[in-house]
């Protein structure tokens, strides 16, 4: 790979035809869309794949309508993030959409590590699908199920990811400066080709823990952020505003969070956000 400072977000092109040609060597015929820029890499998936015989990976430059889990935004600047959405039709019948997300994080904490910190186990997964390294995210995950009207059945799986790669000019705005975290730092050289090599590995290693659930999840289990730590929980029903701080035990098999309650009880959460104020002792 190339080196160059970085001083303009564009020295990382993205390159389709590297990709597709990956693709096609890996044996995984996905059909490659780019776009410079774009509202929703998710939404332009979605309207793709409605009636494609095979996978649509659409990756874009730059969203303006970048969406996040729960109604947020995903901000996503030209050039130093990879957005990428893929759809996918009765993805393995559909696996439930939480456990899909859990898949795709785990293969995003994969390729990171490989394609920047040679293989080594960096990345680490916050329940239930943010990839995080020094306590910061680098990583958010949408995906979304949408299913026939005619059956209820058949219909599309999207996965969209959002991956800060290098660092913005003038850094992240507003809060999100508080928790966003980013693969390579401003005062770092552009890795030309990173952006490349990141799609390929995570569409390889989707594919790949797509027909390996228990080692996806053993992957996850090793990865998880939160194990051992006390966390808030907002379970985002109304009249239930308390949050409440739990200490996290563990990943159940269907990627639910084990928590255990102050008075001691135990529950697994299958939805709702845990804050990570993350210490490994009572707050
Ligand atoms: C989150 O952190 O809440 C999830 C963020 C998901 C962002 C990705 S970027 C590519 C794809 N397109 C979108 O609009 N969202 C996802």
């Amino acid at each position: 790979m190339s080196t160059d400072r970085v001083s303009t977000v564009y020295k990382d092109p993205i390159d389709t035809e590297y990709i597709k040609e990956g693709l096609h060597k890996a044996g995984l015929p996905v059909c490659v869309v780019y776009k410079e820029e774009t509202g929703s890499t998710n939404e332009d998936a979605r309207l793709l794949a409605t009636g494609s015989d095979i996978p649509v990976l659409v990756i874009a430059n730059k969203q303006n309508k970048g969406r996040g889990r729960r109604g947020r935004d995903f901000y996503s600047p030209a050039g130093t993030g990879l957005y990428m959405s893929i759809a996918m039709g009765n993805a393995k019948e559909l696996i439930k959409t939480v456990k899909m997300t859990a898949i795709a994080a785990v293969a995003v904490a994969k390729a990171i590590d490989n394609a920047v910190f040679s293989g080594t186990d960096t990345s680490l997964i916050k329940w239930v699908n943010d990839i995080y390294i020094d306590e910061r995210k680098v990583c958010g995950i949408l995906s979304e199920a949408f299913l026939s009207p005619e059956n209820g059945k058949d219909g599309l799986v999207v996965v969209g990811i959002g991956i800060n790669v290098y660092e913005p000019d003038g850094g992240f705005p507003g809060d999100i400066n508080m928790k966003a975290g980013y693969l390579i730092p401003a005062g770092q050289r552009v890795r030309k080709g990173l952006r490349n090599a990141l799609v390929l590995e995570v569409i390889k290693q989707l594919f790949g823990y797509m027909d390996l659930p228990e080692e996806s999840l053993a992957e996850y289990r090793s990865r998880s952020y939160l194990t051992g730590s006390y966390v808030k929980v907002n379970s985002f029903v109304p009249g239930d505003e308390d949050k409440e701080c739990v200490k996290v035990l563990g990943i159940d098999d269907e990627y639910g969070l084990i928590a255990e309650y102050e008075n001691g009880q135990i529950k697994t959460l299958t939805s709702g956000e845990v804050s990570v104020g993350k210490s490994t002792t009572k707050s």
